[in-house]
């Protein structure tokens, strides 16, 4: 990374599970002072009692402007922002969804995105950058995910122009295939199977681990040469 360990700082939104978290524990591990948060205090206490000191754990949802704001005022001036927070994935035919539901499914990972950009780029040091989430859905959507579909397609367009409108400061994104943590046991009803079967069709033959997603967060982190860059890690899924 760009800055020097004493003073490298990443904020991770959404690091308290999942793929978030293991972004947190590898920048942890690199020698990186790591704030992490969500919208659960428990989730947040218990990240902060796996990562160890000198974590930060903060209770935030990226759905309240104003709780974005008063976040960033609190935490002052760092190094790397990185985007992983989202609900459980809704999945359903087109007929079948409502309005409300589908702007509503737009809340966290895309509003929160854009507003959490905003406001941490006043507070973002010279050679920072920001990295959001995109999903393998963004260019091989399935029948059903129409609206994850259109998530990450808006999250992968906003990176390249942020990319341009915010430089130096770097934007890139990470379009992810299956990685297996906690957000499937919310989804489907058979998380265990539904991994295994998602995995059997890939040419890796297996879905990924959160420390291999993490890997490629903490590469963009790190490449001051990566901007609006959407790093692909999905296993051979774009091929298969
Ligand atoms: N896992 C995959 O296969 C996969 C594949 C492609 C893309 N992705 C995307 O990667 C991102 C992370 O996925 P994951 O698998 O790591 O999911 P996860 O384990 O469920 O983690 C999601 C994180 O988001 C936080 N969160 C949820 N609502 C929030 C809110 N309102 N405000 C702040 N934080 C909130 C959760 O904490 P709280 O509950 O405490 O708020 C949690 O820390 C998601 O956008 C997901 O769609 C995942």
């Amino acid at each position: 990374m760009n800055n020097t360990s004493e003073t490298r700082r990443v904020v991770v939104i959404g690091g308290t599970s999942g793929i978030g978290f293991a972004v947190a524990q590898a920048a942890a591990a690199e020698g990186s002072n790591v704030v992490v948060a969500s919208s659960s205090r428990d989730r947040v206490d218990l990240a902060v009692r796996k990562l160890g000191d000198p974590a930060e754990g903060v209770l935030l949802d990226v759905a309240d402007e104003a709780a974005l704001v008063a976040f960033f005022d609190r935490i002052g001036e760092f190094d790397h922002l990185v985007y992983t927070a989202g609900e459980p994935l809704l999945l359903k035919p087109l007929a079948d969804l409502t309005a409300e539901e589908s702007r509503a499914f737009f809340e966290r990972r895309f509003w929160g995105a854009v507003l959490a950009a905003k406001y941490a780029t006043p507070k973002l040091r010279s050679g920072g950058s920001i990295t959001l989430t995109s999903g393998a859905f963004a260019t091989r959507p399935v029948p059903g995910a129409s609206l994850g579909a259109g998530i990450t397609a808006a999250v992968e367009g906003l990176t390249r122009a942020l990319a341009l409108e915010l430089a130096p400061l770097r934007v890139n994104a990470v379009r992810l295939g299956a990685i297996r943590t906690e957000l499937w046991d919310s989804t489907v009803p058979e998380p265990e199977a539904f991994l295994r079967a998602q995995g059997s069709g890939l040419p890796v033959q297996r879905v990924g681990s959160p420390e291999e997603a993490a890997a490629a967060y903490l590469y963009l982190l790190g490449n001051g040469y990566a901007t609006g860059t959407v790093l692909t890690l999905d296993g051979g899924a774009a091929l298969a």
